[in-house]
């Protein structure tokens, strides 16, 4: 797949097989989240590989993904990987803008395509608690958990859920 085939492909998977990931397609995926750019080369990421099912468990008691159905596809993908921003890191703009967030997005978009080219599935999870996670995960203080995603063979038909028009979002020249 070319990068305009993979970006086509990515959809967001919201149910997996209970089968593993293969090591060399993981490290490949966390080797393209690895050498994402970010403002002044800061690099202000981590990134928590979860494969334990005693954590993933953990993790579910703690109701740390915020879903009125439970969201037992999210614990039940053989990898969860959580992406945290450590701001004394990121690059500060003059007028106090911190790019962190930014950098953090690139990273794990990085990560979600590569993963897509992998033939793996993702799903960006923003709607989870913050403070179970950082109990249950052993985040220490001036880190943040920002974003989540389950990691695996995809077991879903996603449908394509549509966007905006160009004529909608693009503005040339002025506004
Ligand atoms: C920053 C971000 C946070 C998201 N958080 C969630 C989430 O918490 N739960 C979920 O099921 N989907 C979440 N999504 C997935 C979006 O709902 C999804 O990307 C959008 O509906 C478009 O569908 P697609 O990804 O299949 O193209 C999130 C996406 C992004 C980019």
């Amino acid at each position: 797949m070319d990068i305009y085939e993979i970006i086509s492909a990515r959809h967001s998977i919201r149910k997996y097989k209970s089968i593993p990931i293969e090591e060399e397609k993981l490290n490949r995926v966390l080797e393209a989240a690895r050498i994402a750019p970010s403002a002044g080369n800061r690099q202000p990421w981590h990134f928590i590989v979860i494969k334990d099912e005693e954590v993933k468990k953990q993790l579910k008691e703690a109701q740390v993904y915020i879903s009125p159905k439970g969201g037992d596809w999210f614990y039940s993908a053989p990898v969860i990987i959580c992406a945290c921003g450590e701001s004394s890191k990121s690059w500060i703009r003059k007028d106090g803008k911190d790019y962190r967030d930014v950098d953090l997005a690139i990273a794990f978009d990085h990560l979600i395509l590569a993963a897509t080219a992998e033939g793996l599935g993702t799903c960006w999870i923003g709607a989870f608690d913050p403070i179970p996670a950082k109990k249950v995960l052993g985040i220490p203080e001036g880190i943040e958990p920002i974003v989540f995603t389950p990691l695996g063979y995809s077991d879903d038909s996603p449908q394509d859920r549509g966007r905006k028009s160009k004529s909608e979002i693009i503005h040339q020249n002025r506004w």
